[in-house]
């Protein structure tokens, strides 16, 4: 079997093993992924030794996307411009090459498995750190009519827009603080980790409307802190980061064996694990 791994700092909660065992079942091929917990001082030899020993391709997570992004030889377009790794290989000169296949999988799970239309949109997210730099250039790809990236470091996000104005091309990109979003909004993104704190961005309550969907990155069992916030305001629909989780892995299998594995058995399979 070719080896794969998720290399993250913890990385025992990780999903990607069950993701990609269920992609392998699922596809036929010969693939074996397993969990390595990267010392935090060691990455870069972590991910040396991974690749000497014959290993195939890496995910990367929390905390080293940064850092797999610095390492690597070359750098995919969109993972150049996402300043963040989340998949590695070496090419057929043994080069280490990056990818980011993190925004691929958030629109393919928006517009493929939650059925919504990005093109003309209104969109707000939440945010300005790896994760939402991640997925600025393939949401601004799906053309919406406007994009803004509100975040409690007000500079973080007006950065983020400065940076990704060249891909903003019918899109209204703008950046501001949480309390000065001006809704409604058709889709609420958040990509902070402030539920990690059990905090929530000061929104106005106006930036949500009941033709409002409200998509949070996070992944949990219940109800995440921020989704039920939004249903409290009369979202629409609420949705968690599982098939994103799902669909980032999918793409990087793609990448790794050119073949792409069916999504949705997974995504069921997860939920009811
Ligand atoms: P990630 O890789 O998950 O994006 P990160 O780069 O550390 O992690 O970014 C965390 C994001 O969540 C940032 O946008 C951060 O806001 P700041 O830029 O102001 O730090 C946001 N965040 C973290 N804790 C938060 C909280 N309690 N309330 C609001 N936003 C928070």
């Amino acid at each position: 079997n070719d080896l794969y791994a998720v290399v993250g700092h913890p990385i025992s909660h990780s999903k990607s093993p069950r993701i990609h065992s269920l992609f392998a079942q699922e596809t036929g091929e010969a693939v074996e992924y397993t969990a390595i917990q990267a010392p935090l001082d060691d990455f870069d030899g972590t991910v040396r030794q991974f690749f000497e020993r014959g290993g195939k391709g890496l995910n990367v997570t929390v905390p080293f996307k940064e850092q797999a992004w610095q390492l690597a030889d070359q750098r995919t377009a969109r993972a150049a411009k996402a300043g963040a790794a989340n998949t590695l290989f070496l090419d057929e000169h043994g080069k280490l090459v990056a990818d980011n296949t993190d925004g691929c999988g958030l629109v393919r799970d928006l517009t493929g498995n939650h059925g919504l239309a990005l093109g003309g949109a209104r969109i707000l997210v939440l945010g300005a750190g790896g994760a939402v730099r991640g997925v600025l250039g393939p949401l601004l790809a799906e053309a919406p009519a406007a994009l803004t990236v509100a975040n409690r470091t007000v500079a973080k996000a007006e950065a983020l827009a400065v940076l990704f104005q060249d891909e903003a091309q019918a899109t209204a990109l703008t950046a501001c603080g949480f309390e000065q979003a001006q809704g409604p909004f058709d889709l609420i993104i958040n990509g902070t980790s402030a539920s990690l704190q059990g905090d929530l961005p000061p929104l106005p309550a106006n930036v949500i409307t009941g033709g409002t969907t409200v998509y949070d990155m996070m992944y949990s069992l219940q109800t995440t802190t921020f989704n039920q916030w939004a249903l409290d305001h009369g979202a629409n629909r609420v949705c968690d980061g599982l098939g994103m989780l799902v669909e980032q892995a999918a793409e990087s299998f793609r990448i790794w064996r050119g073949v792409t594995p069916q999504t949705t058995p997974v995504m069921d399979v997860l939920r009811n694990d």
